[in-house]
Parts: structure tokens; sequence; C-alpha cells
């Protein structure tokens, strides 16, 4: 399978119909999604079922990007796609208000620690941006620190990134990318991750700093050993008087129901939520304290000096929140299903983890429960800033060889499984991760 010999060949030969899509979608679309897996040319899915996919040339693969982590109960569950229908039918959208958001907000406010209120939008991208506003018009503040390494959306208040080269212990904001303005980056603290230095530096801007806005188990850097680095955290925060929103867009209904402040008890101020919330429809949320959260209560023709403004023609729409409502009763109704998820990431670091140091081979497998990611560097990985770039070609051609053994992982690399993944599916995994990993040459 796997093995051979030129394995770039042999994907052209597999996916045929789906470079037709490509060389035909180049010429109407300037980018239809950030690329699957660094390849000829990406791969069209045309349908997919519980823990599978079919691409339009009718390969089939165990699917490890559950729509980059929004279904967490697989894809098109029959609970989520009947709720859809129901929903659709009588109307899926009216802007002005319905008795659809309760429920959900509810269910929520029950699950997150942080909550006292929620607010809707339609990303996780938004939910960051209104959580950011929310807090700068608490504090009075106008500065934001986030952590190397973590991603928080694409609105321009959090396009950055660590500059290469500058220093691990103050590592410098830049850009990610043309088109944010200089006054968007200026307002962002770059902060070292899971580093004594980011404390110091929380202190040391807590004049300027209206929040600190972190991925609790990072995508780029899957792991559960972080709690201590979470907790100091908050108590540095809180003694600064700083804002803390933990940024559960990947974590939230995914590492526990209630989230990564579930599993490391530590309850911030405010929280985004996007991916697993609505049962895979485009959702975001905002979470927290009344007293912030309170700053939304925007109404026109009244004196507005402390509010927040939010707006948007999708927020809380009928049939995104019936499908939220659908998946997140089922995961709350069903406990157990955490464990499944819990056994899929212990295998696969267990068996997989074990596979590599055997063949001495430089990858690593990270993983928080069903957050996994492979990690092709020798050496201790602390953040996502350790990365192995002589490796970059053998990465390639691993991801290449691991979809003709049929397992797709998207472009990041932050594989996720579902509940509808089977025993069966994960020792596939581990047995195509081997094969590939075997065929590679560099490794
Ligand atoms: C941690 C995190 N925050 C925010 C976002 C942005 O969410 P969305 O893509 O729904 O805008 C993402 C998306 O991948 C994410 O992983």
């Amino acid at each position: 399978m796997s093995n051979v010999s030129d394995p770039y060949r042999e994907f052209l030969r597999r996916t045929r119909r789906s470079r037709e899509f490509h060389e035909r979608s180049r010429k109407s679309t300037a980018l239809e999604v950030v690329g699957t897996v660094d390849m000829p040319h990406p791969v069209y899915i045309a349908e997919g079922s519980g823990s599978r996919v079919v691409d339009v040339d009718g390969n089939e693969y165990i699917d490890l990007s559950m729509g980059f982590g929004c279904h967490v109960l697989g894809h098109a569950h029959p609970e989520i796609t009947a709720a859809v229908s129901e929903a659709a039918a009588l109307g899926v959208q009216f802007g002005i208000h319905t008795p659809c958001q309760q429920p959900l907000a509810e269910l929520l406010c029950e699950a997150a620690a942080c909550a006292d209120l929620v607010m809707f939008c339609n990303t996780g991208t938004e939910a960051t941006m209104y959580g950011i506003r929310a807090a700068r018009a608490h504090t009075g503040k106008q500065g934001i620190a986030v952590f190397e390494g973590a991603y928080h959306g694409a609105h321009d208040g959090v396009l950055v990134e660590a500059a290469d080269g500058s220093p691990r212990d103050r590592p410098a904001a830049a850009a990610m990318g043309w088109g944010v303005p200089e006054a968007a980056v200026e307002q962002v603290l770059m902060l070292p991750y899971r580093h004594e230095a980011a404390f110091d530096l929380i202190r040391g801007n807590r004049g300027r700093l209206a929040v600190v806005l972190v991925e609790p188990v990072q995508g780029a850097n899957p792991t559960l050993d972080c709690g201590d680095f979470l907790h100091r955290l908050a108590e540095v925060c809180r003694e600064a008087g700083v804002l803390l929103m933990f940024d559960e867009v990947i974590t939230g209904f995914r590492l526990a129901y209630g989230g990564a402040q579930e599993v490391f008890g530590v309850t911030p101020d405010l929280a985004a939520y996007g991916k697993a919330l609505g049962g895979g429809l485009p959702i975001g949320a905002v979470a927290g304290r009344a007293d912030i959260m309170r700053r939304f209560e925007w109404q026109k023709h009244r004196e507005q000096q402390d509010k927040v403004f939010s707006g948007g023609t999708f927020g809380g729409n009928p049939l995104t929140m019936a499908a939220g409502l659908a998946a997140v009763s089922r995961l709350r109704s069903h406990p157990e299903l955490y464990d499944r998820l819990a056994g899929h990431g212990r295998r696969l670091e267990e068996e997989i983890g074990r596979f590599c140091r055997e063949r001495s081979l430089p990858m690593q497998v990270l993983t928080a429960r069903s957050m996994i990611h492979l990690r092709f560097q020798r050496g201790r990985i602390v953040s996502a800033r350790d990365v192995d770039r002589s490796l970059a070609e053998a990465e390639r051609e691993f991801y290449t060889r691991l979809m003709l053994e049929g397992v797709l992982i998207p472009g990041d690399h932050l594989a996720l499984t579902s509940t509808a993944h089977t025993d069966g599916d994960i020792t596939r995994v581990i047995e195509a991760v081997e094969a590939a990993a075997s065929a590679t040459r560099g490794l």
C-alpha cells in the first residue's frame, strides 16, 4: 500500500477527480480551505459518516480531521441530522428573537465553570474577538497577551506569531501574513509558553494588559501536563488585575464535557467556544462572569458609554442551535463517551510512541485525550516553536503515505478522534502510521 516507491505519483493516480475539481476551482476561488494535507492537490470529500469520509474518487479514509474538531460524535450523527432537518422545515434564520438559543445557552452555563452568561456568534474567530473587546471595555486597558504557538482565529487582533529568532524567554510579536495593521500587532504582548518568564512579563505589563488569552491545551502542542502552569497563570492574572480568557474553541465539549476548565479545575474570567458546541454547524460563543458579560447588553437609543457592540445576522440562528442542542444533549446524557475519547489518545500515545522509540524515529506523539499531534522532532518539546525544519520533507512524505493507507489528518497535523471511532479504527490508524513511517525516506 503505502510502501510504493513514489507515493506522490500513486496519490495523483488515485485522486484524479479531486485534481479536476482543484483545477476548476482555482479559476473562481482564491482559497477554498487551508490545505487539507501538504500535497500536490487537496482531496475533495464527497460524504462522511461516523469515523469515515469518502472522497470524490471513491477513496475511503478514517477521518482524523473531524471537521477541524466540530464532530465529537462523528459525521452525520443521526440525532443531529434529525434535529437539523426538523429545524430547517420551520425556517432556518430569522435574525430577530426565537426561543432556540435559550436551551443551548443554559447547557453551556451549566457545563462551563466560568459561564454566568453566554453570547452566541458564528465562529471561534468572532468569539475571541468579542471576548477581547469585552475585556478591554471592562478593564479600560488596550493590550492583550497571547502565547507563542497559539491560534485564536483569523481576526487582526490575534493574527500574531513569535518572530523568528526572537529570544525564547521574550518572544517578539510579528504579524502572521500581510495585511494585519501594525497598530494591531503593537497591542499584543507575546508570551513564552510554559515558561516562568511569562509570569514576569504579565506582572511587568499589568498597567496595559486587559486580558491574557490562552488555549488551555494548545492545538499545536496538546498535552495534559499543563495543569500547574494554568493554575499559576490564573493566580498571576488575578494578582496583576488582568483578566484571563480560555480559548476553548477546540477543548470545549471535547476534552471533557466541561472542557479544560473541568479537567484542570481552573476557572477563567471569560471563555471562547466554537466547533463542538455547534454539533457541526457554524458557531461561536463567549461565556463568562456576569459583570463582564452584561456589557454586551447594547440597546439602541440608550446611554452606551460602558457597553460593548456585537452584531451578526446569523448569531444564534435556529439551525445551529438545533444542531448544538442535539450534540451537547447527547454528550451530557452519555458521560461514558468521554472515557472512550480519552482511551483513543492513551492507545495512540502508548502504541505509536513505543514504535517510534523502538526504531529511534524522530517522531513523538503528543496527546490530550482525543487531541493528538505527531511531532517530527528530536528532543524535548515544550512549545510549538520547537520545530525541526530538516524533517519537513520526510513529514510531507509521511502524510502522503498515510493517506494512501486510508487515514486522513488535516494540514495543521492536529488529529482529532470522535466517539464514532471504534477500537478497530484506532488499531488501523496505528498500523497505518507504522507502515507509513517505515516506508518514509529520511526518517
Ligand atoms: C483554538 C482555536 N481558537 C479559535 C479558532 C477559530 O475558530 P473558527 O475557525 O471557528 O473561526 C480555532 C480554529 O481552528 C482554534 O483552533
